[in-house]
């Protein structure tokens, strides 16, 4: 049952699945969901805490105080696989909102943008706290085709670096970057940027940025940096690249798969795959899970099919000090959801973008999924409320309606997590003042946020 990091570098034995509880435990907690939205209560995420929970009890975790140290000369099999992921980025078709509208994923897609832009709308928050009135100068590493361009605008950024391995998503993104700047007028005005196509998890970044002194307040790597834990070398340099040009008290944040989340459907599955009818994770084996190049393939309707590898999260962390970052705070999206949804305008944005599907529909339109199963806990929900005699946040007591996502997307979602990192200064002081403190809450992290009590 340890983990095998000083001979072989696995992260954890396959015994694990005997502490582990299958994703039969995702669809429980869906049954709360309604008001909480597909969060539920705990989730998946729940499970993945739980098995860490579970990892360290039962003695598992690198018992090295650090376990990078034997890992930087054993490396990892190397890179062979980036080509493919450039390949299956360069050629992803931007295909403009109306085919977005009608995909099967419209709800899944909107849900993690609404995660990112909770995200960055926090972590925009805590630097004015730090500093009121600075200027703000972030590093979108893995940038894409530019999906968070707009979240930028509207936390008022003053300068973006922009970089990803995809030289044709760059190019997307430098003129969707143009036509943006192009409309100014109504809105925070738009911020300075610069374009770089680059293999960061190869390239020393700071050569390439037009000013050689540019240092960062904010970097953000979404649903990037698993890529580069295809070997020690590259997880290195995309977290040298994402930590070491951070002024003291910046942010590294970003979104990832769960490690956890991922080994524990697969220790539940029959085979090598587990996914439903919209995603479908393939590994090699299920015995050993080495920490670089634990390669699974994944497949996402219409939008990602490419080899990742897995993270695990405390090597990460370890990993990450080299360059004086210390964590923050990691959530499951569950988790994330469960807090930002009752804070600030979490509400409001989450109505505004989508990112839940009304049960039932209203007249004329349609589910996201026809297989009636994705809404059984909806329809759970809404009996909870009929014999209440509630509307929901969405109905009347007469016609109650919810938001919900269907099990497929929530199932999807519900793999990754959030993570916030702060450069800390070399020298720490022992004071308290500094240290980075998690996201408040204001209610009991195990129950559902009530939502519709916010929305009445
Ligand atoms: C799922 S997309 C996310 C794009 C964007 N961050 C977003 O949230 O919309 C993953 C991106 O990571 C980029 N990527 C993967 N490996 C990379 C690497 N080694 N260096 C830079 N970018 C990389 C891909 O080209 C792709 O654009």
């Amino acid at each position: 049952m340890k983990c095998n990091v000083s001979s072989g570098s696995t992260f954890y034995h396959n015994k694990m699945a005997e502490n582990t509880e299958g994703p039969a435990e995702v669809t429980g907690n869906l049954g709360k969901e309604e008001d909480a939205g597909p969060a539920g209560g705990g989730g998946a995420g729940g499970g993945g805490e739980n098995l860490k929970r579970k990892a360290e009890d039962a003695g598992v975790l690198p018992q090295e105080p650090d376990p990078t140290k034997r890992l930087r000369q054993e490396g990892g099999a190397g890179s062979q696989l980036t080509p493919q992921v450039a390949q299956h980025y360069n050629r992803l078709e931007e295909k403009g909102l109306a085919h977005r509208n009608q995909s099967r994923i419209f709800h899944l897609r909107n849900f993690n943008n609404w995660i990112k832009s909770m995200l960055i709308a926090d972590t925009l928050r805590r630097l004015r706290a730090d500093s009121p009135g600075g200027r703000l100068c972030v590093l979108d590493l893995g940038v894409g085709k530019g999906g968070d361009l707009l979240k930028w605008k509207k936390g008022g950024i003053d300068h973006l670096v922009c970089a990803d391995l995809a030289e044709t998503s760059v190019q997307q993104c430098e003129e969707r970057y143009r036509s943006m700047a192009g409309r100014e007028g109504r809105g925070p005005r738009v911020f300075s940027a610069e374009f770089i196509a680059a293999d960061c998890a190869k390239e020393d970044l700071s050569r390439r940025y037009r000013d050689p002194d540019t240092t960062f307040d904010l970097v953000s790597c979404q649903f990037v940096l698993h890529y580069s834990f295809e070997s020690h070398a590259q997880a290195d340099r995309m977290l040298r690249n994402a930590g070491e040009r951070l002024r003291p008290g910046g942010y590294f944040i970003g979104t990832t798969p769960d490690g956890y989340e991922l080994v524990r459907r697969l220790q539940a599955a029959e085979g090598l795959s587990f996914g439903n009818s919209i995603y479908s994770i393939t590994f090699q084996q299920k015995e050993d899970f080495p920490l670089f190049g634990c390669q699974y393939d994944f497949h996402l309707e219409g939008v990602v099919d490419c080899p990742e590898f897995l993270v695990y999260f405390p090597l990460l962390e370890k990993m990450a000090e080299r360059y004086g970052l210390r964590l923050v705070y990691r959530q499951t999206f569950a988790e994330f959801f469960q807090q930002q949804v009752t804070q600030g305008e979490g509400r409001g944005l989450l109505e505004r973008m989508k990112a839940l599907e009304t049960y039932p529909p209203h007249e004329g339109q349609e589910l996201a999924s026809s297989d009636p199963e994705d809404y059984a806990h909806a329809r759970a929900r809404l009996e909870e409320l009929r014999s209440k005699g509630e509307g929901g946040d969405r109905g009347t007591p007469e016609h109650p309606r919810v938001g919900t996502l269907s099990l497929a997307e929530w199932e999807a979602t519900s793999l990754y997590l959030v993570y916030c990192f702060q450069k800390v200064e070399e020298n720490k002081d022992n004071s308290t003042s500094n240290q980075p403190q998690p996201p408040e809450t204001s209610q009991n992290q195990s129950q559902p946020p009530e939502t519709s009590q916010t929305s009445q």
